[in-house]
């Protein structure tokens, strides 16, 4: 990855209350090129003019992002995702309607004003239009489409705090706008619309189950397409928000899931090693002995989803060899959870 520094500004915004000059400023590095980091309601992203190839380029060289994994455009409103769309399907307006601004990004067949750097050359793009203040006002004082994938160096946990960012793209993007932690803490879901049934690409804030409650159709996306020579979603072949300790998910009976863990987590400890443990709030003390990472209650998977990423980033501060996590039930919310745990593991399950 390529080493250079840059002067990163960084500004807090509190969405209460928004510093108009810290907005201007930043919709004025979009406007001439460059790249800010900024909050949405699910993860925080590294954005950039999404109508110039030279700016986007920006975002891979901060990231050190492989090329041919596409991003997704940012808009400020339904207008403006239409007109970048070359063909919309029937079933668009009513899934704007009915979850924008919010954490659903649609596939659809783009206009030649995006440049393949933002798609990596397909004829398609993802388009979202997110549910937070300042990245609504960071968008439209920019007067422009911003291309911004998770702001997090490739391969870590996308970050859900301002503290996230800093840790990764400190000296590598221009600006960054700090406004606390973000609120649903997974990434949007991915739907294709180019099909003729509708398909998730990547699970996300918007379940399935919410989805059919406005299309009679949705399929998902096999998931273990990472070996396929061209995924579906480029996202998908990826190893992604990688820890980096080792991490096994456990799944099945839940008696049976924590005695796994407790009798794996016991070996890797006679072999020496530090094990950390990432389990719902109930079973905090069934593990003494363990670095124990506890993020919500079974019956509360918003609050999982929220502290997901942050507690396998405390995790791997916490220096632990290797990571043990109970699965959740995927259903609903519970799908996302498991998919980005899944490939944390790097699809190590082990099922009891
Ligand atoms: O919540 C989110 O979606 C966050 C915030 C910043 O908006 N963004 C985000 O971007 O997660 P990124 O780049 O980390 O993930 C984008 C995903 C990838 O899996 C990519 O392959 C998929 O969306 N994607 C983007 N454009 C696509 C397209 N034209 N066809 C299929 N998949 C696409
Ligand atoms: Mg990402």
């Amino acid at each position: 990855m390529k080493n250079y520094r840059k002067n990163t500004r960084i500004f807090k915004v509190d969405p209460n209350n928004m510093d108009r000059g810290a907005l201007s400023a930043a919709a004025e590095v979009i406007r001439q090129g460059g790249t800010v980091v900024f909050p949405t309601e699910t993860v925080y992203g590294l954005g950039a003019n999404a109508l110039s190839a030279d700016a986007v380029a920006g975002i891979f060289e901060a990231k050190g992002r492989p090329s041919d994994n596409p991003l997704i455009v940012h808009v400020a409103s339904q207008a403006d995702a239409l007109a970048l769309t070359e063909e919309i399907p029937e079933s668009a307006s009513v899934l704007m309607d009915a979850f924008w601004p919010g954490p659903l990004t649609l596939v659809m067949k783009k206009k030649a004003v995006i440049p393949a750097a933002v798609t990596a050359g397909l004829d398609t793009f993802g388009v979202r239009m997110p549910h937070h203040p300042v990245a609504l006002a960071l968008i439209a004082a920019a007067g422009l489409p911003i291309a911004a994938p998770s702001a997090n160096l490739s391969g870590r946990p996308s970050p859900t705090s301002g503290q996230h960012v800093i840790q990764d793209l400190m000296g590598r993007v221009d600006m960054i706008l700090d406004s606390g932690d973000t609120g649903i803490g997974l990434e949007s879901t991915v739907l294709d619309l180019t099909g003729p049934i509708p398909t998730i690409l990547r699970p996300g804030g918007v379940t399935r189950e919410d989805l059919y409650a406005f299309l009679p159709r949705v399929d998902q996306a096999a998931d273990d397409t990472v070996d396929e020579a061209v995924p579906r979603s480029p996202g998908m072949k990826y190893r992604h928000y990688a820890p980096k300790a080792p991490l096994q998910v456990v799944v099945g009976d839940p008696q049976k899931m924590q005695e796994a863990i407790w009798e794996l987590g016991q070996q890797y400890c006679r072999e020496g090693k530090k094990v950390g443990v990432l389990v719902r709030e109930e079973h905090r003390f069934r593990y003494p002995g363990f670095v124990v990472a506890a993020a919500g209650q079974e019956s509360h998977p918003e609050v999982t989803a929220q502290k997901l990423y942050a507690m396998l980033r405390w995790l791997d501060e916490q220096k632990v060899d290797v990571i043990l996590a109970e699965g959740v039930a995927s259903e609903g919310l519970g799908t996302a959870i498991m998919n980005r745990l899944c490939k944390a593991a790097g699809y190590k399950i082990l099922r009891v």
